[in-house]
C-alpha cells in the first residue's frame, strides 16, 4: 500500500528537522571515498523536501554542515563547500517548481565567499515561494547560536532597548537564528547514531525524536513517510497526563 495514504494530513508535523548522517559510511561500504558519499546524498535531500511538501509540512530544516565539521580533513571540507555551491545551483529550478522558499541558519559569514553568494542568490530568488520553507543549517552549532543570542539580547539591555524584566522565552525565540520558524515537531536522524550533535538544542525541547539505521544516501520518500507515521502514532503530552490529552 502507498505509505502516503496512511498519513493523517490533519496531523502532519509543521516543522521537521533532519540530521542527515551516514554519507561517509555509505561510501566506505562500497569502497569509495567520503566525498563520493556526500555527492550521492542529493537524491535523499530532494526526495525528503518533495515528500514533506506533498503532505503539507510547513518547514523542513536540514543539518548540512556543523561548526564541528570544520575540523574534518581540509579536502573533505573543500569538497563539501564545492558540493554546496553546485547543488544549490542545480536545485534552483526544482525549488521554483515545488515553490520551496530557501532559508539558511548558522555562521554563514564563515562559509567561502562563493558559497555565501550562491546561497544569497538562491534565497533571494525563492523568497516569494510559500509552499514549504527549506532551512539549511550551514556552519551551524546550537551552542554558538545561543551565545550569539545572548550577545544580541545583552546589547539591547545595555542600550536600554530592553528591560531585563521583559526577557522571557519569547525573547529568546525571537533572537535565535530560527526566529521565523515554528517549533520543531519531529527530528529525524539517519545512520543509527542516537545523539543531537549540537543541533537545535533549544528548538528540540519538545520535539519527537526518530532514529533510523538507514544511511542518508539511501534515504527515500518512503523512509520519510515511515518517520511521519511513527510520529503520528505517538502521544505528545507536553507534561500533561494521557487522560487530559484524550479528553
Ligand atoms: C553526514 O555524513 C554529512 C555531514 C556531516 C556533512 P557523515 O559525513 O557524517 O557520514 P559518516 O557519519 O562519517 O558515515
Ligand atoms: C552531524 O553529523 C552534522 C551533520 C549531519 C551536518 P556528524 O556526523 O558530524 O556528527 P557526529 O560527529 O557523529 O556527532
Ligand atoms: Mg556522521
Amino acid at each position: 500500500m502507498d505509505k502516503k495514504l496512511q498519513i493523517d494530513l490533519q496531523k502532519t508535523p509543521k516543522h521537521v528537522a533532519i540530521i542527515m548522517d551516514g554519507n561517509g559510511r555509505w561510501a566506505k561500504g562500497i569502497g569509495m571515498n567520503r566525498i563520493f558519499g556526500h555527492r550521492n546524498a542529493l537524491t535523499a535531500v530532494r526526495e525528503s523536501i518533495e515528500a514533506a511538501a506533498k503532505i503539507n509540512v510547513e518547514a523542513i530544516t536540514l543539518y548540512a554542515f556543523s561548526t564541528e565539521n570544520w575540523n574534518r580533513p581540509k579536502l573533505e571540507v573543500e569538497g563539501l563547500m564545492q558540493l554546496l555551491i553546485s547543488s544549490l545551483k542545480k536545485e534552483l529550478p526544482t525549488f521554483q517548481k515545488n515553490e520551496v522558499k530557501v532559508n539558511a541558519i548558522g555562521n554563514i559569514e564563515s562559509l567561502p565567499k562563493k558559497a555565501q553568494n550562491t546561497l544569497a542568490d538562491v534565497i533571494n530568488q525563492t523568497k516569494d515561494n510559500s509552499r514549504i520553507t527549506l532551512t539549511l543549517a550551514l556552519s551551524y552549532g546550537s551552542r554558538e547560536e545561543i551565545v550569539n543570542t545572548i550577545k544580541n539580547i545583552s546589547k539591547k539591555v545595555v542600550n536600554k532597548e530592553l528591560n531585563i524584566k521583559e526577557i522571557d522565552e519569547k525573547t529568546i525565540n525571537n533572537h535565535l537564528y530560527t526566529f521565523n520558524l515554528p517549533d520543531v515537531d519531529l527530528m529525524i536522524r539517519t545512520s543509527g547514531e542516537q545523539r543531537i550533535s549540537n543541533f537545535l538544542l533549544w528548538q528540540l525541547a519538545y520535539a519527537e525524536l526518530y532514529f533510523t539505521d538507514v544511511l542518508w544516501p539511501d534515504f527515500r520518500e518512503e523512509h520519510f513517510y515511515d518517520a511521519i507515521i511513527d510520529y503520528q502514532n505517538r502521544e505528545r503530552r507536553f507534561g500533561k497526563t494521557s487522560e487530559q490529552i484524550t479528553e
